[in-house]
């Protein structure tokens, strides 16, 4: 029986884009679940914007848009990493959809209205008030002098200085981060989850503590021992006594960005109730566009669900969150997988900076997604434990394992195959002289449950460590035959035959293993060898191919120019001399043409435009025709001067989505006479080199503020 999974990762803050961090704990849950559906499980696999809260709320006012406006803005640019990374979720969605908030309210609604008596109650709380801003003051927000250290400038909940924790009132002279204004105490009502019940106590302890559903421990040990403490009596880094679980308090006052509770005017979730909700949410938006129905599935008793997370949010996923569904009277999570942080370099990542690998710069450095893959599947285990993403190690490994070990069978045994024996692989069992033959191919075959087992507890490095050992393992063997020789002695030949199958069935069998986590490079293998236009799938292993087409390279190495110019700060990589050109791999599918002088680039009058109106173009299914306010005043009559514009974007806007925008106008472009009429100029719009194989185009808008006829420069 298929086993029916859904799994999430951690949902990220719709306030920047991702780092390295993020693309880490997609990797590790996407090979996951890659390799659940290899054994033919059937998985769910969602995400969504974390969309609430203060700091998005200020930011949005910061950026003088909407919140809802920035989180989209943030959303649009998902995408390039994403597939740049080979992440496929089933489903990306936001906290602030419908789902979500529909959810949440009812989330609460059954725990405020537990039968065995309510999980919600309200206590007043003083806090400091913003009366300038007329709001009150998140912990971040309010700023001060440390009541430990005196250093100034330090936040509200702790001292970036000597690490102090304290409560905001603790800090000497404070004033608002947001207007500066001294903030006031001032009291409200404040909706608290009884965590300290001991209903909640009683469940936690056994669903932290005790074994899963299937009898094994449920959580990580080092996770299991980290959360224990938190159900005794213990002293605080400020030293102020802790008795066990606290009370939670899951409100705040307007203005906030969230969503509003039930009954309370005014009153608005504390993002951190909302969120992990959003992975329901998720996972029923995409359910909804399927047409399953999502109580029934959630209904299943065989649904296992799981959440891939940073351990910096332990406390609200293995306390909070299985908290409000079990007594929202819901299914709870199967386990939480906790990873630890990726530093680089050595050097440690800030949550909101991230460090400075940055995954867009790696991507247009033509450098391969799939080498960032490898290397952090070699190194992540089971446990919640650091990382370190070190340059020189990335290169050694990707180079030595990837072309090195596991390339490396293939382009040496498939010529000998391909020229004397046509790409057909002998159907012989041994070869003759020898009893060791068969050799890789049955120690690749025996290693199956082992990795396996490795892919399923998440020893990603344990299965990675097995499959370069069987790598040496052909390659020894290869060296042992010498295959070179044995084609000079045409009596040989079938030794030969019988050497290069077995090299390249164990290949096959490495790609498979590898699948999980080169799924590009397997697919290609399996393409470009064994003529196969689809995946690998596990039960090739017992099906192995029985021909092969002429080797076509499969990989490049990693060059220190390119790991140069990804630690290389700001300086511009000039694109002559730099691995974008020599990279065969170029995400944007075009590599970047020859330098020009800032003299050429003068020549060209960029402006700015609006959409003043915008319509199709009949007789045409590529072209659109926009009229254009570039700024150039009024005609005679007082009409405003437009300019008519046909472009090629129709595949990817609707008229009505452009009207009202500004965009960017080549102003001086020759005019031209088209089927239509005359074009006076070209808007900009970025697309693949590849339109075919990576559609879209996405038209330039320049930010807040640019008025008609600016000058672009
Ligand atoms: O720490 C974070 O980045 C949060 N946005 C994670 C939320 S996970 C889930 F609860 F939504
Ligand atoms: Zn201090």
């Amino acid at each position: 029986m298929p086993r029916q999974l859904f799994v999430t990762t951690a949902l990220p803050y719709a306030n920047a884009n991702f780092h390295i961090g993020h693309i880490m704990e997609y990797t590790q849950a996407g090979i996951w679940v890659r390799f659940q559906r290899m054994q033919g499980h059937e998985v769910n696999f969602v995400c969504a914007d974390d969309a609430h809260g203060a700091p998005i709320m200020i930011a949005a006012e910061k950026a003088g848009k909407t919140p809802q406006q920035f989180v989209a803005d943030i959303a649009a640019g998902r995408e390039p990493y994403l597939k740049g990374f080979h992440i496929e979720f089933d489903n990306w969605s936001s906290t602030d959809s419908p789902e979500n908030h529909a959810l949440a309210r009812q989330i609460y609604r059954d725990l405020r209205d537990n039968k065995d008596g309510s999980l919600i109650e309200t206590k007043t709380v003083e806090q400091f008030f913003d009366a300038e801003k007329n709001m009150f003051l998140p912990d971040r927000f309010i700023k001060g002098e440390c009541p430990k250290c005196h250093s100034a400038d330090q936040y509200g909940d702790n001292c970036e200085n000597c690490g102090a924790v304290y409560a905001p009132t603790d800090l000497i002279n404070p004033y608002s981060a947001l207007s500066g204004a001294k903030p006031v105490l001032k009291s409200s009502e404040h909706f608290f989850f009884k965590l300290s019940d001991p209903r909640c106590v009683e469940f936690l302890e056994k669903w932290t503590q005790g074994d899963d559903e299937f009898g094994k421990p449920r959580l990580q040990p080092e996770v299991t021992n980290k959360v224990k403490e938190w159900f005794s009596v213990r002293t605080n880094p400020d030293g102020s006594k802790s008795e066990g679980l606290a009370d939670w308090d899951i409100s705040r006052d307007a203005p906030y960005f969230g969503i509003e509770i039930p009954d309370a005017p005014g009153k608005y979730f504390y993002v951190w109730l909302d969120a992990p909700v959003g992975y329901l949410a998720s996972l029923k938006n995409l359910l909804d566009k399927r047409g399953v129905d999502y109580d029934a599935y959630m209904a299943n008793p065989a649904l296992e669900q799981y959440h891939f997370i940073g351990k910096d949010i332990v406390t609200f996923h293995t306390l909070f969150w299985p908290a409000m569904l079990k007594f929202s009277g819901r299914k709870t999570p199967n386990n939480i997988f906790v990873h630890g942080f990726l530093t680089v370099n050595n050097d440690k990542m800030s949550k909101s900076r991230g460090t400075g690998l940055d995954p867009l710069k790696y991507l247009s450095l033509g450098m391969n997604p799939e080498w960032l893959r490898y290397y952090l599947a070699a190194k992540l285990s089971a446990r919640n434990e650091d990382i370190d993403f070190n340059a020189e190690d990335f290169m050694a490994r990707v180079n030595s394992d990837l072309i090195g070990k596991y390339v490396n069978i293939a382009s040496r045994a498939a010529n000998f195959i391909n020229k004397y024996f046509a790409g057909k692989l002998s159907t012989t069992n041994t070869p003759s002289g020898t009893t060791t033959a068969k050799g890789p191919v049955q120690a690749a075959w025996r290693s199956a449950a082992e990795i396996r087992d490795a892919f399923e507890t998440r020893e990603f490095s344990k299965a990675t460590r097995e499959i370069m050992r069987l790598a040496d393992e052909v390659n020894s063997y290869f060296d042992r035959f010498k295959p070179w020789q044995l084609a000079k002695d045409a009596t040989r030949h079938a030794e030969l035959h019988e050497v290069c199958t077995n090299c390249i069935r164990a290949f096959q069998i490495l790609t498979i293993y590898l699948t999980p986590i080169l799924p590009n490079l397997a697919k290609q293998a399996y393409s470009t060898l064994f003529g196969l236009e689809r995946d690998p799938a596990w039960n090739d292993l017992k099906n192995l191919a029985t021909n092969i087409q002429p080797y076509q390279h499969l990989m490049q190495r990693v060059t220190s120019e390119q790991l140069e110019a990804l630690f290389e700060p700001a300086a511009p990589v000039e694109p002559a001399q730099s691995a974008i050109q020599s990279a065969a791999f170029v995400p944007s599918g075009e590599t970047i043409t020859p330098t020009i002088t800032i003299d050429d680039f003068a020549k060209i009058d960029l402006r700015i435009a609006k959409i003043v109106n915008c319509e199709a173009v009949e007789g045409s299914t590529k072209l659109l025709r926009l009229t254009l306010d570039v700024g150039e005043g009024s005609d005679a009559k007082g009409n405003l001067k437009t300019r008519n514009v046909f472009s090629g974007i129709a595949s990817s806007y609707k008229p009505q989505d452009l009207i009202g925008k500004h965009t960017v106008l080549v102003a001086n472009l020759a005019p031209r006479k088209m089927k239509f009429g005359i074009s006076e100029g070209m808007v900009l719009a970025a697309s693949h080199g590849d339109e075919k194989a990576n559609p879209g185009i996405y038209v330039l808008e320049p930010t807040e503020g640019a008025q008609p006829g600016m000058r672009v420069r």
